[in-house]
């Protein structure tokens, strides 16, 4: 495939540059790579500036519901009263909630208080307690372009080593995305999150990772936290996904509710943190798109 486009010909990409100086050094990394036995991305999930203006404006409905969240979460509250707030604030700008009817989840986001790792369901009969922890995770559909980040909220006044789970999470990420750099390896990025979670005591899930994203909800590739150095996909620029660790204060073991077949438990019942944030692999980086 890749030979038959000609130096001289358009980039794929459609920058309208001719491919010789656009993407034919990219291609030319890329298979070299893959000769060595890395995995690398395939041209689909490298996303154009087009894609990634889509993405920033699908991004900016993701941000605001989480905003809104944010100023409007307290005790008392019911996680349903959560999920009307996200369908409202996306709707009103234009955009679909992406959890609604996907792969039949019933709500328009993921609520998820202590032990519940992630994909809890939002119910009237859910009421936030003072003391605790609770993961709203938001995705988001505009013209196409999928957004997905999500955020831990303190309910009131919450024991200190909770209080230190949710920040060590945060902490995680952005130890993590210190191994973002273009032609580096996911594997990278996921040991240094498991590496910092181990060395604060805790454990990290190993079951649900993150994603790419952008034009569909779950791209390639699976966004692991118990990878080594040097292996997983290649973070070519372009390459958008997100992370998104789910931290346990006990056991990194889970188990998935039978009833509904998506709320995810920490098995040994202690608390769980997760904080998420969407990228795309630049030249020099990595740009966040949403968080
Ligand atoms: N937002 C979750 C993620 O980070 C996916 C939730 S799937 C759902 O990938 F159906 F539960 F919404
Ligand atoms: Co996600």
């Amino acid at each position: 495939m890749l030979h038959k486009l000609g130096r001289n010909d358009k980039c794929w990409c459609g920058s309208g540059k001719k491919y010789k100086y656009c993407h034919e050094g990219f291609d030319e990394k890329l298979r070299e790579l893959e000769l060595e036995g890395h995995i690398v991305p395939s041209r689909k999930l490298i996303k154009t500036p087009k894609d990634i203006a889509g993405i920033k404006e699908s991004a900016k409905i993701n941000i605001a519901c989480l905003d809104e969240v944010g100023k409007q979460i307290h005790a008392g509250m019911s996680t349903q009263e959560i999920d009307d707030i996200v369908y409202k604030v996306t709707t009103e700008m234009g955009g679909i909630p992406a959890p609604l009817n996907y792969e039949g989840f019933p709500k328009s986001v993921c609520t998820s208080i202590n032990d519940v790792v992630c994909h809890g369901i939002p119910s009237d009969d859910e009421i936030l307690e003072e003391g605790d922890i609770i993961n709203v995770d938001c995705s988001t559909i505009l013209n196409g372009y999928f957004s997905d980040s999500s955020r831990m909220f303190l309910v009131g006044d919450v024991q200190d080593d909770w209080v230190k789970l949710v920040n060590d999470t945060k902490k995680a990420i952005e130890i993590g995305l210190e191994q973002v750099k273009p032609w580096h390896f996911l594997g990278d990025m996921g040991n240094a999150i498991n590496q910092f979670a181990m060395s604060q005591g805790y454990s990290v899930v190993r079951e649900i990772g993150g994603h790419g994203i952008g034009k569909e909800f779950h791209e390639d590739p699976f966004v692991s936290y118990v990878s080594q150095p040097g292996t997983e996909m290649v973070m070519a620029p372009g390459l958008c996904f997100t992370i998104e660790p789910m931290i346990n204060l006990g056991k990194a073991d889970v188990v998935v509710d039978e009833d509904d077949d998506w709320t995810v438990y920490t098995e040994d019942g202690s608390p769980s943190a997760q904080w998420e944030v969407q990228l795309v692999v630049t030249e020099d980086g990595y740009e966040l798109l949403s968080w």
